[in-house]
């Protein structure tokens, strides 16, 4: 059985996304065991209640250091013996000790396709709105392991998305959201429970199903 915790910070829509494909069992074998939040009040924790899922607040500012903070949040998924952790739309930058603790065990998604439109200050609508600006006529998803740098890990899927002419930053992001996280995510979480995804110099190997 694949254990996995999720980190979430707001709405948690790939997170219901990744639920729902263990529920209806196209993910096998695998069991949400946490999802810890920074915000009280995310909706993402409301989501987890009808399904019997442990849900939890750690935040910063409970901690006299960023690394109290850091090593807590860390050994509360040590203590739960994760094979896996998820970033769904986590807004705390996670420090190296957190990192180098589940080395190509944590995933993210990112809204658009990697290395465009990613890195520092490349969260949330500014993504879109970057690529909007730009021009560009395709953007996406992409889903990484998390590495100590920002949106630099190895990548495991992406998926393309038509940008169109009258979008809006808030209409592309719905877009990118429904055409491409909510369907790599699960994805990416299934080869992973299947065990078919193996990293080899900084990249992702995916493996045929026996
Ligand atoms: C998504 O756009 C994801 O790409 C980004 O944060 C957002 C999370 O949305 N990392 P939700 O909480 O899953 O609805």
């Amino acid at each position: 059985m694949l254990r996995i915790g999720v980190l979430v910070s707001g709405g948690g829509t790939n997170l219901q996304a990744i639920i729902d494909k263990i529920e209806d069992k196209t993910i096998k074998n695998t069991q949400i065991v946490a999802v810890v939040s920074n915000k009280q009040n995310a909706y993402a924790l409301e989501r987890i209640k009808k399904y019997n899922i442990e849900g939890k607040c750690i935040k910063p500012s409970d901690y006299l250091t960023k690394k109290d903070f850091t090593l807590a949040l860390r050994d509360y998924f040590l203590s739960l013996e994760v094979d896996l952790i998820v970033l769904a739309g986590y807004l705390v930058v996670l420090s190296e000790e957190f990192v180098q603790a589940f080395p190509n065990k944590i995933m993210n998604i990112h809204p658009s396709l990697i290395p465009a439109f990613c890195g520092n200050g490349f969260y949330g609508l500014r993504v879109h709105k970057g690529v909007i600006e730009r021009g560009v006529k395709i953007t996406g998803a992409t889903v990484h392991f998390v590495d100590e740098g920002t949106d630099t890990g190895p990548i495991i899927l992406q998926k393309p998305v038509e940008v169109k002419e009258n979008d809006t930053p808030e209409i592309l992001q719905r877009r990118v959201m429904e055409e491409a996280e909510w369907v790599i995510y699960p994805e990416a979480i299934r080869l992973y429970a299947e065990g078919r995804i193996i990293v080899e110099n900084n990249k992702v190997k995916i493996l045929d199903s026996i």
